[in-house]
């Protein structure tokens, strides 16, 4: 059966993907292929790719260059919700998703294809994610997930990319499975499917083990427009490179690691290792600022949506509605999200350690136990007299 005719295909070099080109062609009946690797700032060369794809049969083969866009659009917006996904993971790979799903929509509609393709398995959130963004931007869009049906063992999809002269990976290939761009790494499978396995150092390439790292703290001022990370250390830097300078500085005094039993969409729990060092370093430091510059309410009321927001990115949903009302309601709350906060990096750990702003609403006259002072200390008993009598009368009720 003839599913599509022109696929665009979301394409890493890997052998999955790879596979999928001979897999597609032979038994699915697709025409022609189009790869697309996008990238974001996998710190890969992305030339071998591109010859690869051709190899494996694909006809045209594109490398699209995501990254700024990948920390404007899709980054910047997960800090300003201070989105960490089950109260931890900062959505690394999870952001990556809609943008990727995005550049297969435009190369589709700019190639005629009448369908769109990837590698996921049935297990995991990713797949979620493409087809859910596929869909919402252009519903008309055959998705063809290849993977996810045809049942093959890593063994065979090796042997079956073999018969079309896909090289096997040539070193015995790691026991991971591993994504990764300008964000952070996630690891998962192998031993550490074992919850109780202790992650092992090799794992790791973001981030420095504690006994590596530097004895000397180092700090680092963070400065934020309208929520947004802008300056460090007084020095205005473009978004990628302040990410990049940020994983640097984290990292090397083993900031960012996160290793998490987490649930999945499709109901499975797994075991996550991730290294995010940049990511949860901006996002303690923008929610210490939301913490001088925002009131009590808007900061509780944030919390919940800054929890769905983060839901609604890990279940794929980026481009539905609820989302795009909830970022209505974020950037409002950003306009004077605009400050500096200074963190102290030292052995694992990234302290906050102060913070100013021009739009503090931190009073120093009302806060402080000098002589300055100008709280009107008698308006307290009032006050508890008339918030204490729901309890007064509960109690004369009830304990009589
Ligand atoms: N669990 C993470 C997520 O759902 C990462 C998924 C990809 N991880 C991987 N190791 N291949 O966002």
């Amino acid at each position: 059966m003839v599913r599509a005719h022109k696929v665009v295909l979301a394409y890493s070099g890997g052998v999955d993907t790879s596979v999928c080109i001979p897999y597609l062609i032979n038994e699915w009946g697709v025409k022609e292929i189009i790869t697309l690797a996008a990238d974001l700032g996998q710190g890969e060369e992305l030339g071998p790719i591109k010859e690869k794809a051709l190899r494996c049969g694909a006809v045209e083969s594109l490398v699209v260059d995501g990254v700024e866009a990948f920390v404007t659009e899709y980054a910047f917006p997960a800090i300003q919700a201070n989105a960490l996904y089950e109260n931890r993971y900062p959505l690394s790979t999870a952001l990556a998703r809609p943008l990727i799903a995005k550049m297969l929509v435009e190369a589709a509609v700019k190639y005629g294809a009448d369908a769109v393709a990837h590698g996921c398995t049935a297990k995991g959130n990713d797949q979620v994610r493409f087809d859910l963004a596929i869909m919402a931007l252009n519903p008309n869009l055959k998705v063809l997930a290849p993977a996810r049906e045809w049942g093959m063992s890593r063994e065979e999809t090796i042997a079956y990319g073999e018969k079309f002269g896909i090289e096997s990976p040539v070193k015995k290939s790691s026991p991971y499975s591993i994504d990764r761009n300008l964000l952070g790494r996630s690891i998962e499978a192998g031993p550490l499917e074992d919850p109780m396995h202790e992650p092992p150092e090799e794992i790791y390439l973001m981030t420095k083990a504690i006994a590596d790292t530097p004895e000397q703290p180092e700090y680092i001022t963070i400065g934020f427009t309208k929520g947004l990370p802008t300056h460090l250390d007084g020095k205005n830097l473009d978004p990628v490179t302040l990410i990049t300078r940020l994983n640097e500085v984290a990292g090397n005094h083993g900031v960012g690691r996160i290793d998490m039993i987490e649930n999945r969409v499709v109901g499975i729990k797994s075991r996550e290792i991730y290294e995010t060092p940049a990511l949860l370093v901006l996002i303690a430091a923008h929610r210490d600022l939301e913490s001088l510059t925002l009131t009590a309410d808007v900061t509780r009321y944030k919390r919940g949506i800054e929890q769905t927001y983060s839901e609604l990115i890990y279940q794929g949903l980026w481009y539905n509605p609820l989302k795009q009302a909830l970022d209505a309601f974020i950037l409002n709350t950003q306009e004077r999200v605009t400050g500096s906060v200074r963190v102290k990096f030292h052995k694992g750990n990234a302290t906050i350690v102060g913070r100013e702003s021009e739009n503090s609403i931190y009073a120093p006259s009302l806060a402080t136990y000098g002589a300055e002072d100008q709280f009107d200390h008698r308006a307290a008993e009032g006050f508890i007299y008339i918030w204490g009598l729901p309890t007064r009368v509960w109690a004369e009720k009830t304990r009589g």
